[in-house]
């Protein structure tokens, strides 16, 4: 079967003995450096990767490990390293560093043909494997305290650091049924499939949510929201819709993060009774501040334990007359994460359809959030999760 096979080498003496995997079908994606591996990695989820030892400095070990690092429970990307037959420490270096084999220069056609058939047989295509967790994916959910807050380019940008900088699977789902936005902030058309296709097939199981989801070029999964307003009612709440959904997709990757809706109606309570981490959203102003000490309080109400909550100060040095130790104070709690004020990188990432954390990766912006998901993705506290989850005085 046709495969996607990654080549990263510096020059082309690899360029005439890989010709033969093109010859037989496969799809050859190059990449002359480590970085540009690691992108390829994600963008084009290859089936397996030919590397050179020789590509510089100590990049060769360090690339094999971070692209096993790509890996998840299920999925093992075959790695070839490639290098001078006589060099014996750059073999075992690669080996130890996670190398399936081991092939010396000059490459023989022939010999590297049978290499790639036999590992590829050993392991199926990426795109086949089932994305099986061992163990439940932690569900991470986004409540913005306010509209505008910055919620969904939080959820966005969280979802794909935790993909590119912690090396975890995540799905992200557009809660908010009526006006979901991710369409727009990824620059993805309305031709695109969304959560309709899920619930309105026979059964809501993984195999239909494989289909469903979306590859972002980030290597992040989507679930979008409905194309139009009036086909959110097909995600049904007294089915309980968005909690079957969440429960299969957390058996399928590490994280699930969830951008909610505003309305504490009976899916935000669905998606918060799965969530280990409640992370409210909200800016240094009045009302905001009123309604995290709304959300704190409701919560308290329902039975959601107070460390299941981490409040974020999005645009935090932006002039409010408020700064964060005055939040704190009027909150008589610690706030969890600040992530600074960059008004120009924050729309011209919208505009554009690439996140902050794609377009710049380097920006104040995208370090708060990387620093937000490496602490979120430190060891998880183990948190009793009530059952289901009423607001009181919303009725049997
Ligand atoms: N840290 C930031 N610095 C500057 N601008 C930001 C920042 N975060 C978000 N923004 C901008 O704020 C605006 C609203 O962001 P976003 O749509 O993510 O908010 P939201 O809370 O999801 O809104 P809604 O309530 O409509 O769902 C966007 O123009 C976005 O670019
Ligand atoms: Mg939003």
């Amino acid at each position: 079967m046709p495969a996607r096979i990654l080549l990263v080498a510096a020059d082309q003496s690899a360029a005439a003995a890989v010709d033969v995997l093109t010859g037989e079908g496969h799809r050859l994606v190059a990449a002359h450096d480590a970085r540009e591996a690691l992108a390829l990695v994600d963008a084009e989820r290859p089936d397996l990767a030919l590397v050179d030892a020789e590509l510089g400095g100590s990049s060769g070990p360090d690339l094999l490990r971070r692209l096993r690092a790509t890996d998840t429970p299920g999925s093992h990307l075959p790695l070839i390293l490639f290098g001078a037959a006589a060099d014996v420490a750059a073999k075992v270096s690669g080996l130890r560093a996670g190398a399936d084999d081991y092939l010396a220069k000059p490459l023989h056609p022939v010999e590297l043909s049978a290499r790639v058939r036999a590992l590829l047989a050993r392991h199926a295509p990426r795109a086949q494997q089932p994305a099986v967790a061992t163990a439940p994916g932690r569900v991470l959910a986004f409540y913005g305290a306010k509209g505008g807050v910055g919620t969904t380019t939080l959820a966005i940008n969280a979802a794909i650091a935790l993909r590119r900088n912690v090396h975890r699977s995540v799905a992200l789902v557009d809660a908010n049924l009526q006006f979901g936005d991710h369409r727009v902030f990824l620059d993805l058309g309305t031709d695109r499939r969304s959560i309709v296709d899920a619930v309105t097939a026979t059964e809501i199981d993984q195999d239909i949510l494989r289909r469903t989801v979306v590859r972002h070029e980030s290597g992040i999964d989507l679930l979008l929201a409905p194309v139009t307003p009036e086909n959110a009612e097909l995600v049904n709440a007294e089915h309980h819709h968005l909690h079957t959904i969440i429960e299969a997709l957390r058996g399928m990757y590490e994280y699930v993060l969830v951008d909610l809706d505003k309305r504490f109606d009976e899916h935000t309570l669905d998606v918060i009774s799965l969530a280990e981490s409640l992370v409210v959203v909200m800016t240094a102003d009045l009302s905001c501040l009123k309604n995290v000490r709304l959300v704190l309080d409701t919560m308290a109400q329902i039975g959601v334990p107070e460390e299941r909550m981490q409040l974020v100060l999005n645009r935090s040095n932006a002039y409010t007359g408020i700064n964060p130790k005055a939040v704190e104070s009027v909150l008589r709690r610690e706030i969890n994460f600040q992530v600074v004020n960059d008004y120009r990188v924050a729309i011209g990432s919208l505009n554009t359809g690439s996140p902050v954390m794609m377009r710049r990766a380097d920006s104040p912006i995208a370090k708060g959030i990387i620093d937000m998901v490496t602490e979120l993705d430190g060891p998880a506290e183990p948190v009793a999760r009530p059952a289901a989850l009423k607001l009181v005085g919303a009725g049997a």
